[in-house]
């Protein structure tokens, strides 16, 4: 299994992936479409994959992360957002989730970012060093399911947005 860097190759599978992964999800109201495959068009589309990671098993993308540019307060910021993250469905429970996210992270802070926001299960994510911080805040969703992981000491202070492509799915 390797992570890398997606390529203009990639872009057919992890729209399938992301697609697949999100099909079914809990979150989402019975029957309705997932959006997330969507998002990661957008945010290709406006050059904002900050970083896009895939991971490749037998010459087959299985997996895939994105982390895109937030706003805090309105004014652009030295954060990024993860997310979404996918594993194809057969592919879940084997680590693959956790090395995206890992390898996502350093090469994230390599960039010279100081910490990532994200949206998701505190008992997943928490694993990753990732909790709710009062500093940073994102409207409409429970406190407890914002997360965050600085990479310094100093956490902004904020209401925290997405890009827009987040919210230009319908
Ligand atoms: C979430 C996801 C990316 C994790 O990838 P993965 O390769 O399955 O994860 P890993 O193998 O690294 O970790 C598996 C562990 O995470 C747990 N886990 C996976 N998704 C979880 C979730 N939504 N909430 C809580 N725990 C979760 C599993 O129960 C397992 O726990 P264990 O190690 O205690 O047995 C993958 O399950 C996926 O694509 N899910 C559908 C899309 C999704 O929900 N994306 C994240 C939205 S925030």
């Amino acid at each position: 299994m390797k992570i890398r860097i997606e390529t203009h190759e990639d872009t057919k599978q992890i729209h399938s992936i992301t697609y697949q992964a999100f099909e079914n999800h809990p979150h989402h109201e019975p029957g309705a479409k997932p959006t997330e495959h969507l998002i990661v068009d957008g945010l290709r589309r406006d050059n904002a994959l900050t970083v896009s990671l895939v991971c490749e098993a037998n010459n087959e993308v299985i997996g895939h992360i994105a982390f895109s540019p937030i706003l805090v307060n309105g004014e652009a910021s030295t954060w990024v957002g993860l997310g979404p993250v996918s594993v194809l469905p057969e592919h879940q429970g084997k680590g693959i989730g956790g090395a995206l996210i890992r390898e996502g992270e350093a090469q994230i802070k390599q960039l010279g970012y100081q910490g990532i926001v994200l949206l998701g299960d505190p008992s997943y994510y928490g694993r990753f060093g990732f909790e709710s911080h009062p500093n940073l805040t994102f409207a409409g969703v429970p406190a407890e399911y914002f997360l965050v992981k600085g990479f310094e000491n100093t956490i902004p202070k904020g209401e925290v947005n997405y890009h827009k492509a987040f919210f230009e799915t319908a």
